[in-house]
C-alpha cells in the first residue's frame, strides 16, 4: 500500500514542488488548493481529511503578506495561527503526522550569525507572531510534529502565484529599466523550493520530528542576492544598495535572519549552492515564460 499524504497549499511555490516530489516517491498524494480546501474552515478540514485518511498532512498554506499583515493582523492570524490548530486537531483525530512550515521571521535578527533551532524566538510583527502561533498550536496538540523553518523561498511555482517571489520581482524591475534599490543591511538565506521539497521528503522518510531549520545554506544580503540574480540572468540593470532607514516598510523585519542548517545536514544532503539554485530556477522558468509569451 502506498502511504497517503495530504498537501495543503498545493498551488503555492513549495506546495507545487512537494506534490511532485512526494508523488514521485510513490505516495498517494492529495493536492489541496485553497479553492477546494480552506484551512481556516475547521469543519471542512476535519471532514475532508477524515475522508482521505492520510498518514501524513503537510501544511504549506500560509498568509505571507508581511507588510499587509500589519493592516489586517487577524487575517494573518486566522491562516497562520488558528488554521494550524484545525490541522493539528484533525491530525490528532486521525493519528497522522503533521509537517508544518514556518519562518526565519520568528527571530528578531539581533544574533548576527545563523540561527539554530534552540535560539530564543522574538517575532517583530503581525506576520511573524502569527507564524509563531502556528508552531505553538502544532506542538500543543501533537507529540510528533515536524516543523520546518525556512527563509526567502523561491521556486518555479512562484510563476503561477499572484505574489511571485524575489527573483520574479527583480526580473520585472529590470525589464522596467529603472534604477533598482535593494537593502544591503538585511540578511537572509534564500531557499530553493525544489531542494527544500526533496529534503522534506528525506526528513519524513528518516522519521524525524521536532523543529528543523532548512534555509538555503548561504547567508546573504538582499542586495548581493539581487546581484547574483542579475549576473545569472545576464542582465545589467542599475542596482543600488539601500538600507532599512531609507527603505521603510510597514512591518519590522529581522536584520539578520539566516538559518543554520547544521541540524538538517546531519540527516540529509546539504542544500545546493545559491548560485546553482538560481541557475536552476532560471532554467526551469523558461518553458513557463515562453508559454506565457506565446499565448
Ligand atoms: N515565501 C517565502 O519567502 C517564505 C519565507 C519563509 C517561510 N515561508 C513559509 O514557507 C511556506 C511555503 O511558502 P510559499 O512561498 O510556498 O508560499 P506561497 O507561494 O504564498 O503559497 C501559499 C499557498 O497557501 C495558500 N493559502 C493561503 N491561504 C489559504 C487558506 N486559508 N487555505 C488554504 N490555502 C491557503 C495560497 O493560496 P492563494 O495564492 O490563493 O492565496 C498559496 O497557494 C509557508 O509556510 C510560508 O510561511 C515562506
Amino acid at each position: 500500500m502506498h502511504p497517503k499524504v495530504a498537501i495543503c497549499g498545493a498551488a503555492g511555490q513549495l506546495g507545487v514542488e512537494l506534490s511532485r516530489v512526494f508523488a514521485a516517491a510513490g505516495y498517494q498524494t492529495l493536492r489541496l488548493t485553497r479553492t477546494e480546501f480552506d484551512i481556516t474552515n475547521a469543519t471542512a478540514v476535519e471532514h475532508q481529511l477524515a475522508r482521505f485518511e492520510p498518514e501524513l498532512v503537510i501544511n504549506t498554506a500560509a498568509y505571507n503578506m508581511v507588510d499587509v499583515a500589519e493592516q489586517e493582523p487577524l487575517a494573518a492570524y486566522q491562516v497562520n495561527g488558528l488554521a494550524v490548530r484545525n490541522l493539528a486537531l484533525a491530525c490528532r483525530q486521525l493519528d497522522a503526522q503533521l509537517v508544518h512550515f514556518s519562518t526565519d521571521y520568528v527571530f528578531d535578527g539581533t544574533k548576527g550569525s545563523p540561527y539554530v533551532e534552540t535560539d530564543a524566538v522574538r517575532p517583530l510583527g503581525a506576520y511573524a507572531v502569527s507564524k509563531l502561533a502556528g508552531e505553538l498550536y502544532a506542538q500543543a496538540y501533537l507529540d510528533k510534529v515536524l516543523i520546518i523553518r525556512t527563509s526567502g523561498v523561491f521556486g518555479p511555482g512562484g510563476l503561477l502565484t499572484a505574489r511571485g517571489n524575489f527573483i520574479e520581482l527583480m526580473l520585472r524591475l529590470a525589464a522596467g529599466g529603472q534604477t533598482i534599490r535593494v537593502v544591503e543591511d538585511h540578511i537572509a538565506s534564500p531557499t530553493y523550493a525544489p531542494a527544500l521539497a526533496e529534503r522534506t521528503l528525506a526528513l519524513v522518510q528518516a522519521g524525524m520530528s521536532g523543529i528543523y531549520h532548512a534555509g538555503g545554506g548561504q547567508a546573504i544580503s538582499w542586495h548581493d542576492y539581487a546581484r547574483l540574480i542579475f549576473d545569472a540572468a545576464g542582465l545589467q540593470p542599475e542596482l543600488r544598495a539601500t538600507d532599512e532607514r531609507e527603505y521603510r516598510t510597514a512591518a519590522r523585519r529581522p536584520r539578520f535572519s539566516a538559518l543554520s542548517n547544521a541540524k538538517l545536514n546531519q540527516v540529509v544532503a546539504p542544500m545546493p549552492p545559491l548560485k546553482e539554485a538560481i541557475a536552476q530556477y532560471l532554467a526551469a522558468r523558461q518553458p513557463h515564460t515562453a508559454k506565457t509569451t506565446a499565448t
